[in-house]
């Protein structure tokens, strides 16, 4: 079984200036990403495309390491999985967009499970049909770890607002598929660089439904990112008076400060107390600079 956590934030750089591949490691995201799809022109794919595998065979990583590949329903795509195959270079985690169906990420198992087989496998679902298959999809293969919410995409494809609202409905199914299957839950990027605040309340509603992590496309999101998905210092007060009160291994109904708490809300208020454990453990690498400098 891999095992392997992609952390709060998946910091995403486009594979085409090697200076800035070590990003995510530099600001403290989780887990950095080397994008081959829609960052990258058509005309500069295959550079994109060899600087990548030049960088998995060479540079020694602290950091976990993502690639987005094109579709796997594209030429491009069937040629991202050709180079990794011929270099024998991979990363820890492929990320397969645009999936429709269970039957892509299972090709991709397949494909790349015996030369690989440490690799972790993630899918964006970001179309329509992607939307309706999820639960399909998020059954796929165990090597498949988590499932990301591509909001841009799903946004232009239905041709409505990429607004909070109409991607309410794909949003909830994807996160509650990818619980369900006990994946990792990624939200979408939050596009408008210039809005922290907007970014911070879209991460805390999508906590709420949820998801675990987000994607990030500028360093100054990193922080942002973490700051919303830690519990409220009234969550993690609330989640100790209950355990201190509720959890007496009996089970059964208690009243903590005036609510009534039973099993369900004691393994919520546990699971409020393991996430700040676990982001703990989530900070491998002390900050070696400031948050960037405008680029991704
Ligand atoms: C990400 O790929 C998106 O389409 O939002
Ligand atoms: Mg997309």
């Amino acid at each position: 079984m891999v095992t392997f956590t992609p952390g709060r934030t998946v910091l995403v750089t486009p594979a085409l200036d090697p200076c800035r591949f070590d990003k995510a490691e530099v600001v403290g995201a989780d887990m950095g990403q080397l994008d081959l799809e829609d960052g990258v022109p058509p005309a500069l794919k295959g550079e994109a495309r060899r600087l990548a595998i030049d960088y998995l065979r060479h540079a020694p990583r602290r950091c976990p390491m993502s690639v987005r590949i094109n579709s796997l329903r594209t030429a491009d795509g069937l040629r991202d999985v050709l180079a990794m195959l011929d270099s024998g270079a991979g990363p820890d985690v492929i990320v397969i967009p645009k999936v429709e169906s269970p039957i892509e990420v299972r090709q991709l198992d397949e494909l790349l499970g015996g030369r690989f087989p440490e690799l972790a496998l993630m899918a964006i679902i970001e179309t329509p049909k992607g939307v309706s298959a999820v639960d399909d999809i998020a059954a796929a293969t165990p090597r498949l770890r988590g499932l990301i919410f591509g909001a841009a995409d799903l946004s232009s494809q239905l041709g409505v607002p990429l607004t909070w609202e109409p991607m309410l409905y794909a949003r909830s199914r994807i996160a509650m598929a990818a619980i369900g299957a006990g994946l990792h839950a990624i939200d979408s990027p939050f596009f408008d660089l210039q809005n922290p605040a907007g970014l911070e309340e879209e991460t805390r509603r999508a906590r709420a439904l949820g998801f675990t992590g987000k994607i990030v496309i500028h360093p100054e999101q990193v922080r942002v990112v973490h700051d919303a998905l830690r519990p409220s210092a009234q969550m993690v007060d609330q989640a100790r008076r209950v355990l201190a009160q509720a959890d007496d291994g009996k089970g059964g109904i208690h009243v903590v400060s005036g609510n009534m708490i039973g099993p369900p809300l004691v393994a919520a208020a546990r699971r409020v107390l393991a996430s700040i454990e676990i982001e703990q453990a989530l900070i491998p690498i002390p900050l070696r600079t400031g948050s960037g400098s405008g680029d991704t």
